[in-house]
């Protein structure tokens, strides 16, 4: 029997079963052992009810429901005073957020704590970088925080946290600096070839680039005693005749010399909290000690801003830095080691007082019920903690949320349910390594495994009114391209009228195609949705309102400064909060979608297509090396035509199916909704095991192929030496991703276990 047959065989021989199970599940779905009646009504059970899409008018209703007059309250409210993760603040914004869902109409809203590993500054004790004379004397010390601004509605940044580097260990180093650009691993590559070094010296990087956490670890494999991280107006203003014309905070969207971005400095991404790895962070785990933790740092560090660090580098001496090393400050960038003799200073001082303490920190998950498949999940997220206040980073995204399910309570209120349920999470200490949104998915990862359709992750709503930043699992992209089309742009645009219309024209997938889609880029890190996709495989999505296209820095300029307030959004970025409103229109109406359609909106066929590429990358750039090797692709290239067949085929079935059975619809959602499951390799990537991820996972080495394969071709073509072992781990890479391939194309086709 062909697979197809055996499909229509097997729905038609479940069909008895199904009739009769299927009526069971309507009574006794869920944990809870009962269904919902809100909405279900006398026809519950009957089978017109499980076969029912979605009620046509919630999609237009939610729509209209949305209101910017209430985001603004919001963000209002969330950005009153500060609430960094494990700080009271944020604990006091967590019972708010419960609180709300409950009175929104949620069904249940409860706070899932977890004990991390956090870091503040000492209160008592300042960390500073300081010019000393040959006396030790000061000539100059860094300020303490950013200036406070005279703002009508205030903002009262005093009550913000000081800048510092999260993690960074305690100490006080003294010696020379050196300027080691952005603190890539060219940077440093460059840096040597031209005889300078930072062992032993106090590195200075500009942000940008490579990750805090990167550029610290590069400095400390390489023998620094410290590092000094800035922001340089090149990054933050931009450069050139424009540059002097842009207005700075609080006039404008740019960095003032005064704004400091803070963060953390953890090396790595996906360990979640660094005292237990891989597992949640409760009472009874036990935990490492932190000498035993990989991802904290063992050199201490500082970040400043361009008004402080003008004062360091134009005392530099060295040689000159490369022209592509020259920021916008008005001096000559040397690379050092050293200071001018002319002047009076004689060394640096870096003196770092931050505390590493374990505290509690809180999620809120709320839960809007499924009617008639409640045990399934569209989660909706954001995290919840700030360094600032949250004008941007995270709660224009909370307050985005906070309307959404606002609207979705307010369709419960009117007798609407849907089919599967909806969960909301608002995440705690993001921030300092998503730990809350990994310790929560380490916790629930079995549950979540089975039962999660989705997570629609948006973490700055609203960071510029330019475009719309679209992330997303290739199956996922059509339901999200499906809603922008229903989303109105705020504003009148030549582009056209809705979302789509102006979102493939000003950040096409193809340039200069009229017919182009819009850009969807594949999730691959940067907020709560890493533990969803690299731990357990749920497709994602992430999104964002951004400047680029006409502002080449990828984050907005005051990006974790003191100065991202209310102010920012209500003066500067979307004074009326339309774009608020339009980022909560898209969440919606593509969770509703996920939540609400009778068979899962996801296009299997697209995940084909991206592995396509990734095949005609790899060939493209080393198939000559792998043929002279006599490594042949036949294989993988057969695993990504079975796959790429199969998934059409299941797409075609699926959009061509009458179904007259819930268990057939049941069968064909759970291998849409598992198929981002195959791609997980429960062993991670080699010398990276929480990355588990095959597609998604970060490269070590730019390519745009598949990440385990590209890395170890990579290495094996330009290792000097041991070339054999590296040739041996590419063959056990190209098998590993082909089996890996082939076994998501199994799940698709094989029904019976015949192969
Ligand atoms: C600002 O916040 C600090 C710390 O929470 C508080 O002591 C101070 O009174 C606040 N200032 C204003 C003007 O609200
Ligand atoms: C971990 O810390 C405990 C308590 O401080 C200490 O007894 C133990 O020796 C440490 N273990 C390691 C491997 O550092
Ligand atoms: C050079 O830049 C610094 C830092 O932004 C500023 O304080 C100083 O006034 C500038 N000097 C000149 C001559 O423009
Ligand atoms: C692809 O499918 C064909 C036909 O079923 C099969 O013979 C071949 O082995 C598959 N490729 C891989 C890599 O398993
Ligand atoms: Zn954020």
């Amino acid at each position: 029997m062909d697979p197809r047959t055996k499909v229509v065989f097997l729905s038609v021989a479940c069909v008895c079963v199904g009739l009769v199970v299927g009526v069971l599940i309507g009574y006794f779905s869920g944990s809870s052992g009962r269904v919902d009646t809100a909405g279900a009504g006398e026809s519950q059970g009957d089978l017109g009810t499980l076969l029912a899409e979605g009620d046509g008018w919630v999609s237009e209703a939610l729509m209209t429901e949305i209101d910017q007059a209430r985001i603004e309250e919001y963000l209002r409210k969330l950005t009153e005073k500060p609430h960094l993760a494990g700080t009271e603040g944020s604990y006091t914004l967590a019972e708010y957020v419960r609180r709300t869902w409950l009175e929104q109409g949620l069904d249940s809203a409860h706070i899932a704590p977890y004990r991390v590993l956090l870091s503040y500054p000492d209160p008592d004790k300042q960390s500073y970088v300081a010019l000393l004379d040959g006396n030790d004397n000061e000539l100059f010390r860094s300020a303490p925080h950013e200036p406070s601004l005279d703002l009508d509605p205030p903002a009262n940044i005093s009550s913000v946290v000081p800048p510092f580097a999260a993690y960074s260990p305690s100490g006080t180093v003294e010696g020379d600096l050196v300027y080691v650009n952005y603190g890539r691993t060219s940077d440093f590559t460059q840096l040597e070839s031209m005889g300078v070094t930072v062992a032993g010296k106090i590195a200075i990087a500009r942000y940008g680039k490579t990750s805090r956490g990167r550029k610290l670890r590069r400095c400390q494999l390489r023998g620094a005693l410290g590092l000094i991280v800035y922001s340089d107006p090149a990054d933050t203003v931009g450069t050139g005749p424009a540059a002097s014309g842009r207005p700075l905070y609080p006039r404008g969207w740019f960095g003032p010399g005064t704004a400091v971005q803070r963060g953390h400095y953890l090396y790595g991404q996906v360990e979640g909290e660094p005292l237990t790895p891989g597992y949640p962070a409760k009472d009874y785990m036990f935990r490492l000690n932190e000498s035993e933790s990989d991802p904290l740092p063992s050199i201490p560090a500082h970040p400043i801003g361009y008004n402080d660090a003008w004062h360091l580098l134009s005392a530099m001496e060295g040689p000159d830095a490369p022209s592509s090393w020259r920021g916008g400050l008005n001096i000559t960038y040397r690379l050092g080691p050293g200071l001018q003799a002319s002047g009076r200073a004689r060394k640096v001082r870096l003196q770092v007082n931050v505390n590493r303490e374990v505290r509690p920190i809180h999620n809120v998950i709320g839960v809007i019920r499924g009617r008639l498949e409640p045990d399934r999940y569209v989660l909706l997220g954001n995290h919840r903690d700030a360094w600032n206040l949250g004008g941007v980073d995270p709660s224009s995204g909370t307050s985005s949320l906070l309307e959404v399910s606002r609207a979705f309570g307010a369709m419960v209120k009117r007798g609407w349910r849907p089919r599967r349920s909806l969960v909301f999470c608002s995440w705690d200490a993001e921030e300092y390594g998503m730990h809350g949104s990994f310790e929560w998915v380490e916790d629930l990862g079995k549950i979540l495994t089975e039962r999660a359709v989705a997570y629609l992750n948006v973490d700055m709503a609203v960071r510029a009114t330019y475009s719309l930043r679209g992330r997303a699992s290739p199956q996922l992209a059509p339901a999200l391209l499906e809603a922008a089309k229903k989303v109105p742009w705020p504003v009148s645009a030549p582009e056209g009228k809705t979302m789509y219309d102006v979102w493939r024209k000003r950040t096409p997938e193809i340039d200069d195609d009229p017919d182009t889609k819009p850009r969807v880029d594949l999730p691959r890190s940067g907020s709560d949705f890493a533990p969803f996709v690299h731990r357990i495989g749920v497709p994602s999505i992430d999104l964002a309102f951004f400047h680029v296209g006409i502002w080449d820095y990828p984050l907005y300029p005051l990006y974790h400064t003191a100065y991202a307030t209310f102010h920012l959004q209500k003066k500067i970025i979307d004074p009326d909060f339309l774009f608020h409103r339009a980022m909560s229109q898209l969440w919606a109406e593509t969770a509703r979608s996920l939540a609400d359609a009778l068979l899962l909106p996801l296009r299997l066929s697209e995940y084909g297509t991206v592995l396509g590429g990734m095949l005609a990358d790899l060939e493209t750039r080393y198939g000559d090396q792998l043929a002279v090797r006599g490594i042949s692709l036949e294989t993988l290239t057969s695993a990504v035509n079975n796959f790429t067949t199969a998934a059409e085929a299941f797409d075609a079935e699926v959009t061509d199916a009458k179904i007259t059975n819930p268990f057939v619809a049941r069968m064909y959602n759970d291998q849409l909704m598992q198929l981002e499951r195959a791609f997980i390799d429960p062993q991670g990537l080699p010398g990276r095991k929480f990355y588990k991820h095959t597609i998604m996972a970060s490269r070590l080495y730019s390519s745009a192929t598949f990440p385990a394969l590209g890395d170890a071709t990579y290495l094996a073509v330009n290792s000097e030496e041991g070339t054999e072992g590296a040739w041996r781990n590419v063959q056990k890479e190209l098998s590993v991703i082909t089996f890996t391939i082939q076994s998501a194309a199994n799940t698709l086709t094989a029904l019976e276990l015949t192969s």
